[in-house]
Formats: C-alpha cells, structure tokens, sequence
C-alpha cells in the first residue's frame, strides 16, 4: 500500500508539446524538468553576495586550516559561541564572530594517529581529533570530547568566570576515555546529553562502528558505572542512527523524568523480505539502574515507538517520509510539553524529497502508555501484544512516592524485568498533529538536512518560523498560516544561499536573544540575521506582501516588529498579506514607476525586461498606443511571449509602437513596477545601416523573418535558453505559449515549404555557418 501512495505522488504530469521541432523541445525539457507536485517558489532569493552586501551574514574567517565544524554549543547568557572542529575548538563572540576569536589547539596523540593510519584510515579525514561533543558542565567548565583518530577522549575547557577576558584552556590531566560517550569516527551520527547523572550518548564502542547502544556513563567518577542497551540484539536497536536527545519531565514528580531520544534504525517489524528504516523516539527514565539479578547494567525502562511523518493521500495511501534528521525542540511555557519538529526525508529510487512534521508530547507519551508490540520467535510476525502486562507496568519509572515496594529499578519484580527484555516497541506509532507535515519539498533539487524553530509574535498571532538547512548550503526560512478549512498555506519567505560554494549544511544553532542564526557546513561557519526587513522593499504594500512575521511598516520604512511597543503605525498583516487592509495611501505606498525609452527595430524582436522582487508576484502587461486613451492587457500570442521577468516582442511592427507598463499581480494586488515607451525604428532605415557595419551578431533579438528557417528557429531556441537563465520561465510553459495546436499542421507545412524556397533563393541574412548550431552549442 505504502508504494502505491509513493508512485502516485511522484507521478509528474507533463505535457509535452508534440511539435515537429520535439527533439530542440525534448532538449528543453530535460534541463527544466519540474514534476506536479511543485510549490511555490520562495519569494525572495538571496545570493551570498546579496547577504554580505546587506551586512546580514558574516563569514568566520579564522577557519583556514581547519574543517569540519561539526559541533557548535552556544552560551546566550555570556556571548559565546564555541565551535568544534578538526583538532581545534574555536571560542567566538555570538555579536561577530571575527571579533578576537580564541582557539584551542587539541590534536590526537601521535601514536594514536599511526594506529589509525595503520587500521587502513584515511590520514586527512579520519585520522585526527574531531571534536564531537560540546556540553555545559558547571558555569566555569565545558565538557568536550573528540573522536582522537579513532580512540574517543573527553576533556574539560576552563573558560574561567569572566565574559569579557576567556582563559580557554584544556585541562590535560582530567583526560578520560571517551567510551561510550563518543563516536570513534567523524562521521558516524551521533547524540549525547549531559545531565547532573551522567552523560547519555546513542553512539558505538568500536573501531568498526557495528555496535551502536545508548549509555549512560558517568562523568569525571572514580567509580566508573554505565548502563546501556543489550548488545547485538536487534529488537533493542537495530544498526541505529542517532540524531537527538532532550530531557523532558513527565509529571511534576522529578521520579518520572525521562530522557527522549530520537533516531533511526532498520525496522523490524516492517516485512523481513523488504529492508526498510523507520523512524523512531525512545525513551529511559532517568532513575533507570538497570535490574538487580537480570538486565545488570542495562536500561529496564528502555522503550521505543515509531514516529511516523507521512502525507495521506486519495483512497487512504500515504506517501512516507521515513529517515528523520534532524530534531528540534521548541520550548513552551510548560516545560512537560515542548512542541518536537522533526525533518524527514524520503529516498527511495522512485521518490526524493523532504518534510516537517511536528509532534506533541501528548501523542508520545499516549503510544507509551498503550499497547506492546510482541512477536511470539524470530519466525512470527510482530502483533498487538494482548496478555497480561505485568505490575508496575513496564516503562514506568520507580518512585518511592508512588509504591514504597518499587524504590529502584533493582526492585522491579522479575516479571517486569522479563518482559522488559522482550517488549521494548510500542504496537501504535506517533502521529504528527493534524497527521501531516506542516512542511513539503518534493522533487526540488535539494533536501532538508537540519532545522532550527524560532516562535514569533506578530501583530496577528504567533508564528513558528522554521529555519530549513538544505545539503546546497541553503537555508529556507518557512512559516505555515492555518486557514479557516483546516488546510495550511506554506510560505517560503526567504531562500538564503549562506556560502559561496554549495555544500550540505552540518549544524545550525540559534540565537533568539542576538536574533542569529549560526550555520556551519564541514570547511565554513557564519552568522545570519534573523531578519533583513530592508531588503522586502521601500514602501508599505512591498512590506505588507511579504508577510514577515519579523517586519512591519513603520510609515516610512519596514523595519523589525516589536510586539511589545503598541504603536498604532505599526503596518502587517502576516495571515493576508492585504496592502488594502494596511497601506491606507496606496499610490504613495509604492516607490515610484520608472519610465524608460526603448527603441525597437521594426521586423527585429526586443525584450522589455521586468524583474519583480518577489518570485511569487505575476506579470501582467498593458499597451496603449500613441492617439488612443484606451489601455489593454497585452495578450500572449506568438509574437508578444510573457516571460517570468519580462516582454519578449517578436517581428516588431511599426503599430506596436505605445506605453507598456509592467504590472506585478501578487496575493490579488497589482501594482506598476516599470513603464516603457517603446519607439520602432522602420526596417528600411537599419536596413541601409546594417549594410555598412556588416550585419548584427547579437545573439538576443536577432531578425526572425516569417514563416522562419530551420537554423533561424534554432537560433531562437539558443536565445531562449539564453533568455531562460535570466527568466526562469519552464519549458511547457514556454510550448503553450509558442505553439498554439491548432496552428501546428499549418505552420508545419508553411515552414517547410518556405525553407525549401529560402534555400533555392539563398536569402538567408545570417552569417555562414549559424545554421549549424544546434541548441546544444
Ligand atoms: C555594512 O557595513 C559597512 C561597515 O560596517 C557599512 O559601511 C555599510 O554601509 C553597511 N551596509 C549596509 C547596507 O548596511
Ligand atoms: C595552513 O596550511 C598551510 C599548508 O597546508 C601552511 O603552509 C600554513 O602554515 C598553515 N597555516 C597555519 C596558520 O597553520
Ligand atoms: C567545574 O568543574 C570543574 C571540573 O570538575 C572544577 O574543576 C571546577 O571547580 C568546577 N567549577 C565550579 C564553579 O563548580
Ligand atoms: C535587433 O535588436 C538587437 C537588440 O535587441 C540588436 O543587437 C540587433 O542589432 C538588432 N538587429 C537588427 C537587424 O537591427
């Protein structure tokens, strides 16, 4: 069932236009190649450049030399942002990180680089401290730990006490093994969380990486205690990946605080014939021991469920997002309810593509609290688990307030214990709320790695703004409004392109305080505001349309929105994004239009070029012509081509001289972006020019004389192509407006025709050797 949903999602209805020319339209298809499900595109696009020149992102320019910077731990309280990279830890301010940054030097030792070189590692990428683990320890120290070319070690840095003069230092004598508490390799996912019991890590304990479990080790004790999941056990973990740990109290009795985990794994429950991952949270309790004659020194409250992101589709199939990775807890006001955000994605052969679903703790804590999932021996298939269960009811954490008999984990009766080691999934799986992702990107060219919540109040509500890091060293910056028939709009508000070169993005972290966010891909770390309110536009209906949680018109500018000054002048509207409701002088609200001339020749073609801010705002054109007060919509026909950025005019005519103005229609509000007063200069005239400077070789606007020439309208698809770079108008698009069907026989036969008759006569007015271009060239 499940694939049948996936095929029909991904099942792309394209017309292909069916022209004589297919092979030139073929080619265009498969260089903008978009399936159905599309989404709207994000309205602003930001270049590297575009950031660097609005001074909204800084590059950290310490990290020559250095790579991976896999691990950031941020200190709002003292301003500093600590970075993990290869062999080093870097101490940067959060206001800027170029400002006096410290770095730690901490390599692995020699002896242990030779004994990884020699195991067959690589030299450059695995054979050396990277630093994996960053965690607050006390308010001076910050506990650290690093792979150490395949032998995990654990530190502490000293940071001393004051925020404007750091004494970063390693304290080399309190060096402990990192077992249990780090992964061997640089690679391998990985999650830990240190709390006042220890450290709880999903990580392995070997060289090979085959033997993953979740401990929990303690820290700088004499008496070094751990307790962990059974080893080689599939329905314990079955070859996991971790990606997240949080502590969450469950009732207002500390006895019942669980730590939550989040990972992957493959499943066991799913068909044995047909290997697949599934996603899951499980759960320990915080008190867990481990059991006193049985399960020694291993978790006795060890439970897991499967977390499900999925889309539901017609006739009950659903396409399934089945590979978490990444997770984000969003506080709340109640610290036993944090909303969980979950990044998936889907990879299988036939479907790619990401999403967001979004978990409450009361759906987790519910599939906890219901039904086991059994299976009789290895030959069964697992089902609900429906025998005696027995008391206290396995997965509850002991508490002496609760059964004076249950004190410890070592006082669970051996029944609860033996169950334990068998019952570990839960039969019902989580759901997200509403069961489906709040957020979708399919068959895009890239996909969602990381994220990073920050909860937002506007003038009309809160708002979740999800900040997506894609594997292009891109970051999406995402709202969902909820509309009044339970459906959701996704608004893309900005695409963000951190880095110059495109590479996946490692970590992000954020800085709600500062209003930073803070993005590292393996060999670069930056900062990036927030917010760039500024670049939305210059005027009230610009800042209105972007619909901006952050922003607002002030009257004269749009700025960054405070919820907590109330004044009255303050302009959004992040649920509508109506101008009408909020600009009140609409005619002033917008910068002025500009008026240019363009001269066109006549029988040459001429592109009116109109670049809307906003990738979400439509074209519309309107022509009025000299000694005639009426003004009329420019309609698409085979010689007027509305493009996504402008008017492409073809075989200009001496009539088409006029006023045309360039109207961008955006959340049904239109408004004038460019006036052009286009002249044509008569062909007889250019005709008597074009013989004395040798003929044109412009590639755009080239001379298509009517009906044209094989190699003409090759010439033309080349500057499509050209033209489509800046445009980004696709290809079908492009075939309905270029080819009408019912024109397309007679055109056919007129062409060919003509082209016969074009040769004999040897009228062409091109230069040799043109008409060999193919598209390709
Ligand atoms: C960016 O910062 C530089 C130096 O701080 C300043 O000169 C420039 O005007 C700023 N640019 C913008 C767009 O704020
Ligand atoms: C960085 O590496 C290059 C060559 O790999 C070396 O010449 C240079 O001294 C190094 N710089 C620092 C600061 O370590
Ligand atoms: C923090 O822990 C370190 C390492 O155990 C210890 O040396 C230091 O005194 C502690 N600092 C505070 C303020 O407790
Ligand atoms: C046609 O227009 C283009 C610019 O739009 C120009 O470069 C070219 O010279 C013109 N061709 C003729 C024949 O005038």
């Amino acid at each position: 069932m499940e694939y049948l949903g996936e095929q029909q999602l991904m099942a792309p209805s394209v017309r292909l236009c069916s022209h004589p020319l297919h092979f030139l339209i073929h080619f265009l298809l498969m260089i903008s190649w978009t399936p159905a499900w599309t989404q709207r595109a994000a309205r602003l696009q930001l270049t590297y450049k575009d950031l660097q020149l609005s001074n909204s992102s800084v590059i950290f320019l310490g990290s020559r030399n250095t790579s991976s910077f896999q691990t950031l731990l941020l200190d709002e309280d003292r301003g500093w942002l600590l970075a993990g990279a290869k062999n080093y830890i870097f101490l940067l301010r959060l206001d800027n990180l170029n400002d006096n940054p410290h770095k730690i030097y901490w390599p692995a030792a020699k002896d242990h680089v030779e004994h990884c070189k020699l195991a067959g590692k690589n030299e450059e990428t695995e054979c050396a401290n990277f630093v994996r683990l960053l965690q607050h320890f006390n308010k001076t120290h910050v506990y650290a730990c690093g792979t150490g070319a395949f032998h995990p070690l654990c530190t502490y840095i000293d940071l001393g006490r004051s925020t404007e003069k750091p004494v970063v230092h390693l304290i080399p004598h309190l060096l402990e093994s990192g077992r249990g508490k780090c992964p061997f390799s640089p690679e391998e996912s990985f999650t830990a969380l240190l709390t006042t019991e220890g450290l709880y890590a999903g990580t392995s304990v070997d060289f090979m990486g085959t033997n993953a479990a979740i401990f929990r080790t303690t820290v700088q004790g004499r008496n070094q205690h751990y307790i962990r999941t059974e080893a080689n056990q599939d329905n314990w973990l079955n070859d996991p990946q971790f990606i997240g740990s949080f502590s969450i109290p469950d009732t207002r009795s500390p006895d019942d605080d669980k730590i939550y985990l989040f990972f992957k794994e493959m499943a066991v429950e799913s068909n044995q014939w047909d290997k697949r991952i599934f996603s899951r949270v499980a759960r320990v309790c915080k008190n867990d021991v481990g059991g006193k004659r049985s399960l020694i020194n291993r978790w006795t409250t060890f439970l897991k469920a499967r977390l499900v992101c999925s889309v539901p589709g017609p006739n009950g199939m659903e396409t399934y997002f089945d590979e978490l990775e990444d997770i984000f807890l969003l506080e709340t006001r109640d610290e036993q309810n944090p909303l969980i955000f979950g990044v998936f994605s889907a990879s299988g052969s036939v479907f790619k593509g990401s999403a967001v679903c979004v978990y409450s703790m009361a759906s987790i804590r519910a599939v906890f609290n219901g039904p086991f999932a059994h299976r009789e021996s290895l030959d069964y298939r697992w089902v609900e688990y429906k025998g005696r269960i027995p008391y206290p009811r396995p997965g509850t954490c002991p508490s002496e307030t609760y059964d004076p008999l249950h004190k410890s984990t070592q006082d669970f009766p051996d029944d609860v214990i033996s169950f334990m080691r068998s019952h570990q999934l839960m039969w019902e799986v989580v759901y997200p709320l509403n069961r489906k992702p709040v957020f979708m990107k399919a068959g895009g060219p890239f996909l969602l790695k990381k994220l990073v919540v920050d909860r937002v109040d506007a003038e009309d509500g809160q708002y979740d703004v999800m900040y997506l890091g894609t594997d292009e060293g891109k970051i999406l910056k995402v709202i969902t409004i909820p509309k009044q028939d339970w459906s959701t709009e996704e608004i893309i508000l900005e695409e963000i392109s951190v880095f110059q070169k495109p590479s996946p993005i490692v970590n992000m972290e954020i800085s709600t305080k500062r209003q930073l966010l803070y993005v590292s891909t393996v060999s670069e770390l930056a900062q990036v505001s927030l917010h760039r309110c500024e670049l939305y536009g210059k005027a009230c209906a610009d800042c209105c349309l972007a619909r901006d949680p952050y922003c607002a018109w002030d009257g004269s500018l749009c700025t960054r929105y405070f919820p907590t000054n109330k004044r009255r002048a303050r302009r959004q509207d992040v649920k509508h994004g109506d101008p009408r409701s909020q600009c009140h002088d609409l005619e002033e609200g917008f910068e002025a239009v500009e008026d240019k001339v363009m001269y066109g020749v006549e029988m040459n073609s001429t592109y009116l070029e109109c670049i809307p801010r906003s990738h979400q705002a439509m074209l519309k054109w309107t022509v009025q012509h000299p000694r005639n007060d009426h003004v009329k919509e420019v309609k698409s026909d085979e010689r007027f081509i509305h493009l996504e950025q402008g008017l492409l005019i073809r075989l200009l005519e001496k009539s088409d001289a006029g006023i045309y103005s360039c109207l961008a229609e955006e959340n049904s509000f239109s408004h004038t972006l460019v006036r052009y007063h286009l002249r044509i200069i008569e062909q007889e005239y250019v005709g008597a020019q074009q013989s004395q400077v040798g003929g044109a070789t412009g590639e755009m606007g080239r001379a298509i004389v009517n009906p044209p020439t094989l190699g003409q309208l090759q010439m033309f698809y080349k500057d499509y192509t050209q033209l489509k770079s800046i445009s980004g108008m696709s290809a079908d698009e492009y075939c309905d407006q270029l080819w009408y069907r019912e024109k397309r026989k007679q055109k056919l036969r007129n062409f060919k025709w003509k082209q016969t008759v074009d040769n004999r006569k040897g009228r062409l007015r091109r230069h040799p050797g043109q008409e060999r271009d193919g598209p390709a060239a």
